[in-house]
């Protein structure tokens, strides 16, 4: 018998529901195709109960999706709520305590999608960034000193440790191995100047490359891969880097694949519970109008039936999101612009699926 996965659904806040609707819509067609069985678990959890309750991210939320095979987010941002409690208490905290260490964010520029980097083609724009997603200065460690007072002192440390480098490191060698395409690593970090952290990573990197004599590997920093994103995209296959080197280069990479609309991403733990979003945020401007792009929710769903192990109707995800661009049905990828509704691309790309 078939498994039933159980797939948590966090829609979250301002376009984030009509953005997961969309992704559940093409589930759905996916899921008849390949006969999956699956039952979905709604988490009211976002800006809206905080106003309402105060509560951001009850313990027992946490522990109930400790159990289930994935997770599918919308978006977490509110205008009314102060930068930071939403972001730090639902995202970052699901992300630390489900241990979800690897942030895998691709990105590739699909057909007929308009690209900022003038003459780079699809085959030009075709890499994945493997974004540490614990630790450096995301850890919350530091704190203040005589706030508020003229001699204040703010610290926030960037924490490397050894065994949480080298099982992200291991992931992207691994990965690098799987896609095969170039077959090329490169380490993304700033050895010039942090000579600690990256120390770390850069001999890490070293000794793990020992074990993958056939995949070549390179190194970057990350001032000039900002640079090189723009001027050689195609010099990139996969990337391996902090958790704010990734953070930055990702929205930088989102932005040449064609914009937010289009950029998802997977939050990972191999032996874990792995949760999936589009990596734009709440977009409040747009939110009910039926007008926000749902193709990097589309495709963040996608990614989780690969992760979760239905490699076939995953990759049947993006398929039919490159067959829909082809068609020159979507007229651009910015919210407004597509020349489509919110629900209509989420129809087209459904039908798709079905065939
Ligand atoms: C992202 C976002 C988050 C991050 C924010 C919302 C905390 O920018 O997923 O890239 O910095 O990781
Ligand atoms: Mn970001």
């Amino acid at each position: 018998m078939s498994k039933t996965y159980k797939i948590a659904v966090i829609a979250g806040d301002g376009t984030g529901p009509e953005v997961v609707k969309e992704g559940l819509k093409v589930l759905q067609a996916v899921g008849k195709k390949y006969s999956l069985k699956y039952e979905l678990v709604d988490y009211d959890l976002g800006g809206e109960r905080y106003k309402q309750t105060g509560e951001i991210l009850p313990d027992s939320v946490v522990d109930e999706l400790r159990k289930v095979d994935a997770i599918y987010l919308g978006a977490i941002g509110h205008p009314d709520v102060k930068p930071g409690i939403l972001e730090k208490g639902i995202l970052l905290r699901l992300r630390f305590e489900l241990d979800q260490y690897i942030n895998l964010r691709p990105v590739k520029l699909y057909p007929n999608v308009y690209t900022p980097v003038r003459d780079k083609k699809p085959e030009d724009i075709d890499f994945v960034v493997v974004r540490e997603n614990t630790e450096g200065l995301y850890s919350g460690s530091g704190g203040f000193l005589k706030k508020g007072t003229q001699d204040e002192v703010a610290i926030q440390t960037s924490i490397n440790t050894r065994k949480g480098v080298e099982r992200c490191i291991r992931y992207a060698f691994e990965y690098t191995r799987k896609r095969n395409k170039e077959n090329k690593l490169t380490l993304c970090g700033k050895t010039n100047v942090l000579t600690f952290a990256f120390d770390l990573w850069e001999r890490t990197f070293n000794e793990v490359a020992k074990e993958y004599p056939k995949i070549k590997t390179d190194y970057a920093h990350v001032d000039a891969t900002t640079m090189w994103f723009v001027k050689n995209p195609e010099w990139f296959d996969v990337i391996v880097t902090d958790n704010m080197f990734g953070d930055i280069i990702t929205d930088l990479g989102a932005m040449i694949q064609g914009g937010m609309g289009i950029a998802a991403g997977g939050n990972i733990n191999p032996e874990g519970v792995s949760m999936f979003e589009p990596i734009g945020g709440s977009a409040p401007k747009y939110t009910g109008k039926n007008v926000i792009n749902p193709l990097a929710a589309i495709c963040a769903m996608g990614m989780m039936l690969e992760v979760i192990g239905e490699i076939k109707a995953g990759k049947s995800v993006e398929q039919a999101v490159i067959k829909a661009l082809e068609s020159g049905k979507i007229k651009s990828l910015g919210a407004g612009k597509m020349g489509l509704s919110t629900s209509e691309v989420g129809d087209l790309i459904a039908g798709i699926v079905a065939g």
